[in-house]
């Protein structure tokens, strides 16, 4: 077995190869990849380590084109230099929330994705958080799917107090939430439901449920923008809630994110490092290296 990782997610990989030989007593060590450009941008991946018959990990964060197009060049490359099993470790999976055809002549990107990766000969992909239970049915590959609260458990127990209501953004959450339900089945909840009218662009939110009197916490899989998140707090607090704090798997943090996030009135946006992001006084970040380890270890020892 070889883990090898993107430079991207080299910190990752280094925390998840951390916990693999402290916790579960292996001996690994990041294995030789060099990833290439060419003045245009062009990718040329070459691997310097032997895995003729070896498994093979890679841990790259799928959340660009590029990140894509490297995955399916360094699997080409593994696969000539005679690798056994190419297992992609990708914490965020770009493309999931385009799990359905939304608007006639628009594309099934989540579909795409899953065929363009299956394709290029990835044999197991270990995910975490997909937007939704769709986007797995995609995959004939078997997909390992980290359930999020294992990165934030800590935190939840941590935080939960007796007035915490914690609260979906829209519907497409709801499954999610329930699953946090299993852990803290005495917890307050309210759903919201959201209407769009392009992407990453809300256009009215509708509460059910009390948030008044209570520190609210909002669950989804996504900050991207932080269009939905900023939007659902100021109509929490608008319904009476004593405050607004936000846990996202993915922290994507695109485009005016962080204006966004600053001006608004959360008290924290939680998140997990499957991106790299930047230093915030109101973002906590909170390392899934120890779930990802975890699964790691357990087909380790298949
Ligand atoms: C969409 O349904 C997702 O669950 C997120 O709510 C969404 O992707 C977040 O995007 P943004 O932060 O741009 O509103």
């Amino acid at each position: 077995m070889k883990i090898f990782s993107s430079i991207k997610s080299k910190d990752l990989a280094e925390k998840i190869i951390y916990e693999l030989n402290t916790k579960y007593a292996h001996n690994i060590h990041l294995g030789k990849l060099n990833i290439n450009k060419f003045s245009d941008g062009e990718i040329l991946p070459k691997i310097d380590d032997d895995i003729k018959n070896s498994d093979m990990f890679f841990i790259n964060t799928l959340d660009t084109s590029d990140s894509i197009l490297e995955t399916i060049l360094v699997v080409d490359a593994a696969k000539r230099l005679g690798c056994k099993k190419f297992i992609l470790v990708a914490p965020y999976l770009a493309y999931s929330r385009q799990d359905k055809v939304d608007y006639v002549g628009s594309s099934l990107g989540a579909q795409s994705l899953a065929r363009t990766l299956e394709n290029s000969g990835i044999d197991i992909l270990i995910t975490i958080d997909l937007h939704s239970s769709k986007v797995k049915e995609f995959y004939q590959i078997p997909v390992i799917e980290i359930d999020g609260k294992e990165i934030f458990k800590d935190f939840f127990v941590d935080s939960i107090k007796n007035n915490t209501c914690l609260v979906s953004p829209d519907q497409g959450g709801v499954a999610k939430m329930k699953s946090f339900l299993k852990d803290f089945p005495y917890i307050n909840t309210a759903v919201m439901s959201k209407k769009r009218v392009r992407p990453n662009e809300v256009k009215s939110l509708n509460l059910k449920g009390q948030v008044r009197g209570k520190d609210v916490i909002i669950l989804d899989d996504i900050a991207d923008t932080l269009g939905t998140i900023v939007k659902a707090s100021q109509l929490l607090l608008h319904k009476g809630a004593n405050s607004v704090q936000a846990v996202a798997t993915h922290g994507v943090l695109s485009g005016r994110a962080f204006v966004n996030l600053e001006k608004s009135s959360l008290t924290e946006l939680v998140v997990s490092d499957t991106l790299n992001n930047m230093d915030n006084p109101k973002l906590r970040v909170i390392s899934s290296c120890k779930a990802i380890s975890k699964y790691i270890h357990l087909l380790m020892n298949k």
